[in-house]
């Protein structure tokens, strides 16, 4: 039987275990934590620091790894996986770039498609910061930590900042850290998510999804990892034309062309594009080198072929092309109080009734003695598959008010969506 390493611990590697144990496979989990759904799918589970592949002991008999997460393979963990023989549903370190580092992933973009950017600098000096400042208006300004960070990096000054001086004190706290920071200009449209599987040369896209990425209803606050999101029964979005999925499709294989030709590594694993619509046209908002999470828990939970299958034709260069059912998903992550600050409420119990219809995926919580305990992330995401956006809708949000606890979601995901 094949045995699959999975390295991870949220709901998106426990949509992946849902999707590997629906192949047949063995599953083998690496975890940060024990997620309670993965170890139940899993034939053998090991917890440690996963962007430390020292912590990875036995990796014998493993016949190919899928990284869930963006901070292992930043850390080159499929580098490590591939020198000793193990190869990866996930790219190099190199070709990881395209996530990691927000000023690669706009360089590459100017070589292939530079429509698809909006006006940028790569700022190195608080001079050059400035100079940007000068062509723009304060409102229209966007400021990107160059690096990863889990998705809360990106402020806008008509959102977050209420003065020049608050803009520019995170600006610089950024620019110091790392010598570099990210200044866009701030963009207006509609969001969406195309995600790939990609053999290195051929890509194969999953349904449109679209994802809810602030932290509260009406899309206030903060940003988060994501606060839900919804895929539509036949696998675009009503906002999104044919024309728009082709240049989506256009924009995303010559980026796959381009980081192979600025970093010689083939681009293997899932690529992630996110994209506004915009009055001049469709933008690339950022490139991820993986699922997305939750994106990956609504077009997995309708993959109607063998994910064991797919990559293994992503490792051999050939990823043949999946199946979907045309069923809508509705997937809403339930975070604890206060998330995503710093009051959120961990080590908390959560109960989850008995008689749920949707999918469970659990996140970042820990089971003792039987109990669930939240942490300071989001805890678990619960997925409705129906004939309708509104038939699964409604069985995600019955669901998720079985969920108790100190806890709260957002009550409108894929409100008004048909
Ligand atoms: P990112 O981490 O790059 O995906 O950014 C997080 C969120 O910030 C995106 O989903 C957008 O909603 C918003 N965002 C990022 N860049 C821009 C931009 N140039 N203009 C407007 N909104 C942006
Ligand atoms: N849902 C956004 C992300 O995975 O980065």
């Amino acid at each position: 039987m094949t045995t699959v390493l999975l390295v991870g611990s949220g709901a998106r590697e426990h949509a992946i275990a849902l999707a590997l144990s629906r192949s047949g496979v063995d599953i083998r989990a690496h975890m940060h934590r024990n997620n309670p759904g993965i170890a139940s799918l899993a034939a053998k589970t090991t917890i440690g620091d996963i962007t430390d592949y020292r912590s990875l002991s036995d990796i014998s008999g493993v016949d190919y790894a899928i990284i869930g997460p963006e901070s292992p393979i930043e850390r080159g963990l499929a580098n490590y996986l591939e020198r000793h023989d193990v190869p990866c549903v996930a790219p190099r370190q190199e070709a990881a770039r395209i996530e990691t580092s927000k000023s690669f992933a706009r360089r590459v973009l100017d070589k292939v498609a530079s429509d698809a950017n909006p006006r940028y600098k790569i700022v190195n000096s608080i001079d050059e910061m400035r100079e940007f400042e000068r062509e723009l208006n304060l409102e229209d300004l966007v400021v990107k930590p160059d690096g990863l960070t889990g998705g809360k990096g990106v402020k806008i000054y008509s959102e977050h900042f209420s003065s020049r001086d608050q803009l520019e004190d995170y600006a610089i706290t950024h620019l110091k850290q790392r010598g570099v920071v990210l200044l866009e200009e701030r963009l207006e449209g509609t969001e969406f998510t195309v995600q790939c599987f990609v053999d290195g040369n051929k890509l194969e896209p999953m349904p449109l999804v679209r994802d809810y990425k602030r932290a509260y209803d009406s899309d206030s606050g903060s940003n988060t990892g994501s606060m839900g999101a919804y895929s539509c029964p036949d696998h675009g979005l009503n906002f999104v034309s044919g024309n728009d999925m082709a240049k989506a499709l256009e924009i995303m294989k010559s980026t796959v062309e381009g980081v192979r030709k600025q970093t010689t590594y083939k681009y293997k694993g899932i690529l992630y594009g996110q994209f506004m619509k915009t009055n001049g046209g469709l933008k690339v908002i950022e490139f991820n080198a993986r699922f997305g999470d939750p994106e990956a828990i609504n077009v997995l939970s309708i993959l109607d072929c063998s994910l064991d299958e797919i990559c293994q034709g992503i490792i051999l260069g050939d990823v043949p092309e999946p199946q979907f059912l045309n069923k809508a998903t509705v997937c809403v992550y339930v975070v604890p109080d206060g998330y995503p600050g710093p009051s959120a409420t961990s080590d908390s119990p959560i109960t989850i009734g008995d008689e749920i219809s949707s999918i469970l995926h659990y996140a970042s919580v820990y089971e003792e003695q039987g109990k669930v305990f939240t942490t300071s992330s989001r805890s678990l995401a619960v997925c409705g598959v129906g004939d309708t956006i509104s038939e699964a809708r409604q069985m995600a949000y019955n669901d998720i008010r079985k969920v108790s606890g100190n806890i709260r979601y957002r009550s409108d995901i894929a409100q008004g969506v048909e």
